[in-house]
């Protein structure tokens, strides 16, 4: 999951998230995304979204597997901008993005206009995204990059030292993160924030279901190819939750205001058609604290 030492490159699966953001879907896009990008991979996003412009129908022209990807991550991204925008309507003012990658809402979203952002992520994936993101302001009042670990920080400490207010509303934002972790760091994680998390907080997580791997039962083991396939991109997958295991994680964090949602829900939130989606089994969890 780490980079080689001193690589500034974004982790593979942060890219391409926001080259699928990049891309866009369906009237959806980040129009920051591809200025984030390794070269390589913004020039594709640049062929891709010609294609889809052109043709005005995305996923004709485009192949399955990058349709599906630009149209998971992009709906992914609104249904989650529309809850930062609601969030801070109702007077949150500090958001944190835990496993930050190439996110760009710091720098997307007016809303954001009153709001400190702390990004957390490792710190090579964060040099890089600094230096690529050059002068470019932020619509967020302030950002800042907190260097972390999930796996070994002290995240309760981490946060006060970042300048987490523990009192105030939080959003926290842990998208397409949690399945890379391990079990006891998802939950450690998970206690840190509820024990800074005052009334009105909100928490937005996805989170990998174990259908995503097409197992019965239980669902931790792996195809062994599905497997192989992520371990090949050095971020292995590690944690797969049901719904019953989310709620159980949270209700034992003191979280009783659940609301989980997948791929079709998003889509129908948003008005839009969905395509099929293999990778329909990242869901999303939305936490309040009262
Ligand atoms: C799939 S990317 C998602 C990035 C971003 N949230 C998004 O939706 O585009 C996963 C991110 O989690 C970060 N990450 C993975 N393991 C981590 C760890 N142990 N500590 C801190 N960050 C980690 C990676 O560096 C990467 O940026």
């Amino acid at each position: 999951m780490t980079p080689p030492s001193g690589s500034s490159r974004p982790s593979r699966t942060a890219r391409a998230a926001a080259l699928g953001r990049a891309v866009g879907y369906a009237g959806h896009r980040d129009d920051l995304a591809e200025q984030l990008l390794p070269w390589r991979d913004a020039a594709l996003a640049r062929r891709l979204r010609y294609r889809v412009d052109g043709a005005g129908r995305q996923g004709r022209f485009l192949r399955p597997t990058t349709a599906v990807l630009a149209a998971h991550t992009t709906l992914r991204m609104a249904v989650i901008d529309d809850l930062v925008r609601d969030a801070v309507a109702d007077g949150a003012d500090q958001v944190v993005v835990l496993g930050a990658g190439l996110d760009t809402r710091a720098w997307r979203l007016p809303e954001l206009a009153t709001t400190r952002v702390l990004e957390l992520d490792l710190p090579e994936i964060q040099s890089g995204k600094q230096l690529r993101l050059g002068g470019t302001p932020a619509r967020a009042e302030e950002v800042r990059f907190v260097p972390v670990d999930f796996h070994t920080a002290d995240l309760d400490r981490v946060l006060a030292d970042a300048g987490h207010q523990a009192h105030e509303p939080t959003i926290w934002l842990w998208e397409g993160v949690t399945m890379y972790l391990d079990e006891p760091s998802v939950r450690a994680t998970l206690e840190a924030l509820a024990g800074r998390s005052a009334a009105g907080s909100r928490l937005a997580m996805t989170f990998a279901v174990p259908a995503l791997l097409g197992d019965s039962g239980p669902g931790r083991i792996l195809s062994p190819g599905a497997r192989a396939a992520f371990d090949l991109l050095g971020e292995p997958l590690r944690t797969l939750m049901t719904a019953a295991d989310v709620r159980m994680l949270l209700r034992d964090v003191g979280v009783e205001d659940l609301v989980l949602s997948d791929f079709a829900a998003w889509a129908a939130t948003l008005g839009v058609d969905p395509p099929r989606n293999p990778l329909a089994a990242e869901h999303l969890a939305v936490a309040t604290w009262h």
